[in-house]
């Protein structure tokens, strides 16, 4: 063995081919050896002005002719897997890149559990394996869809760029499952890729899948909380799939984690950043109390108890996309080795199989809260959605000490799992952010200090002017800590064509 054979990580000794360095000269840049499969080649070379006619009719709208500082993914080594160029939008390079190989690797989980990994789809879970891959695949055009016109009103050209550095990475996601389709699905998996363009965010007759999916997101603070939620979810949903047993879907997953992670970044910082620049006014200001709206708002920032109605929309919101708490798919695609729980290879103290074991499941009983243990391959979601609320927690907290270090009384929560649901146990049901169980009638008059309103929506719109001047951030926001790449305060990230 070669010092570079015996480079490990957690998951297990790594084959050579993490040294396979993209090809660019390529049509379409990959490390899977495109250029062998002349079938596959040509599907995904037919796919390709579909998918460009797409970003230019759904993408990004405007600055399509602008140069953006981009990175762009170039190989899968953890070392340096990117390099930062400008780039036109429409001429990024999305490229097909799957993590490398792990020689060995065995189903880690369910009926299948220690079997070799697959590396064909096996017939008896294709039509699972597909709907996993479409329902994944359907969200990444999505959010661009949904970000498509927050362009015009970015806050900085920082923010621009990153705005749009999430947006082509959503459309490489999106060439990742076209990818696994096209391969692995045949005629199938065509008609998939082609149905992936052709479904809209918020359409009426022809939506995406998933509700979250078909919110807007009108102004760039939905655009933090969205990014900081939903593309977690993104992030728990892949984790998850990475586990798999089709080894070409798991290898995928994990080199998009890579992306994913910087899409939570720039959630988390960008909401951390309305913080600052919100705490920071108030105390110029002489203004204590939180509450005290009116007079914060004239500072043209974002009053926190707004922040805090806004966090409890999206974390909402986002949590229906885990599905019924109780799920017997989401048993069926454990047991059968495609998707697993998150970090499922490194949990210890269970069989992974879970054929005998429990897991406690939250739902309203005798009109309280309980708590009742359900078989845990049942209850897959729900583990799902309380490990993701525990990862939420961790961009809450560093929300929570910029306020403590700024002197100001108030503290964010996540709201209770059952509010303002309405997919799963508490669906329909009417719970407040603390987990008391309301009727109808105090839901109705209480509900209104815990989500958005309209006069709160209409705040934020008038604050959303662009400001696309080097190094110039609109007053409701700070400057990040530190630039992109390391550039300096006043780099110009996007030049405006
Ligand atoms: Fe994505
Ligand atoms: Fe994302």
């Amino acid at each position: 063995m070669s010092a570079e054979d015996t480079v490990s990580d957690a998951a297990g000794a790594i084959s050579a081919d993490r040294f396979v360095e993209i090809s660019y000269d390529d049509v379409i840049p990959n490390n899977v050896a495109l250029g062998a499969d002349k079938q596959l080649q040509r599907a995904l070379e037919t796919w390709r002005p579909n998918y460009l006619g797409w970003w230019n009719s759904m993408g990004p709208l405007g600055y399509q002719a602008s140069d953006v500082y981009l990175r762009t993914a170039v190989g899968v080594d953890p070392a340096g897997w990117a390099k930062f160029a400008y780039v036109k939008m429409p001429a990024y390079r999305w490229g097909i890149l799957l993590a490398p190989k792990v020689e060995g690797r065995a189903i880690p989980f369910g009926r299948h559990k220690g079997e070799p990994a697959w590396q064909e789809v096996p017939g008896e879970h294709r039509a699972l394996l597909r709907r996993l891959i479409v329902v994944q695949g359907d969200t990444e055009p999505a959010s661009v869809e949904q970000q498509r016109f927050l362009g015009g009103t970015a806050p900085s050209l920082y923010d621009m760029r990153n705005l749009f550095q999430v947006n082509v990475e959503e459309g490489r996601h999106l060439w990742a499952m076209v990818y696994l389709l096209v391969k692995y699905f045949g005629k199938d998996g065509r008609e998939e890729a082609q149905a992936l363009l052709e479904r809209q965010s918020g359409q009426m007759d022809n939506p995406r899948i998933l509700g979250a999916f078909n919110e807007r997101t009108p102004d760039w603070l939905s655009f933090f909380m969205f990014t900081f939620f939903t593309d977690r979810d993104g992030k728990m949903q892949l984790a998850a799939l990475a586990e798999s047993g089709f080894d070409p879907l798991s290898r995928t997953c994990r080199f998009m984690l890579t992306e994913e992670a910087h899409h939570m970044f720039v959630g988390e910082t960008g909401v951390q950043r309305t913080i600052e620049a919100t705490c920071a006014a108030m105390v110029k200001a002489g203004i204590k109390d939180p509450h005290d709206v009116e007079a914060v708002r004239k500072l043209g920032v974002v009053d926190l108890p707004l922040l805090q109605r806004k966090a409890n929309f999206h974390a909402s919101v986002t949590r229906d996309l885990f599905g019924s708490e109780i799920s017997s798919n989401a048993a069926e695609a454990f047991g059968s080795g495609i998707k697993g729980r998150f970090n499922e290879a490194n949990l210890k103290g269970d069989d992974h199989v879970l054929t005998d074991a429990t897991y406690p499941v939250s739902r309203v009983g005798d009109g309280k809260i309980v708590v009742e243990n359900e078989p845990a391959l049942r209850a897959l979601n729900a583990r799902l959605l309380d490990d993701f609320i525990v990862d939420c927690q961790g961009g809450v907290d560093r929300w929570n000490k910029s306020i403590e270090k700024a002197g100001i009384d108030f503290k964010f929560t996540q709201p209770h799992k059952g509010f303002n649901r309405r997919i799963g146990e508490f669906g329909g049901k009417r719970i407040s952010p603390a987990g008391d169980v309301l009727t109808e009638d105090e839901w109705k008059a209480r509900s209104g200090a815990w989500l958005p309103n309209d006069d709160d929506m209409q705040f934020i719109a008038s604050l959303m002017k662009p400001c696309h001047e080097p190094g110039k951030f609109a007053s409701w926001i700070a400057p990040p800590r530190v630039g992109v790449n390391n550039q300096p305060g006043d780099f110009e990230y996007v030049k405006i064509a």
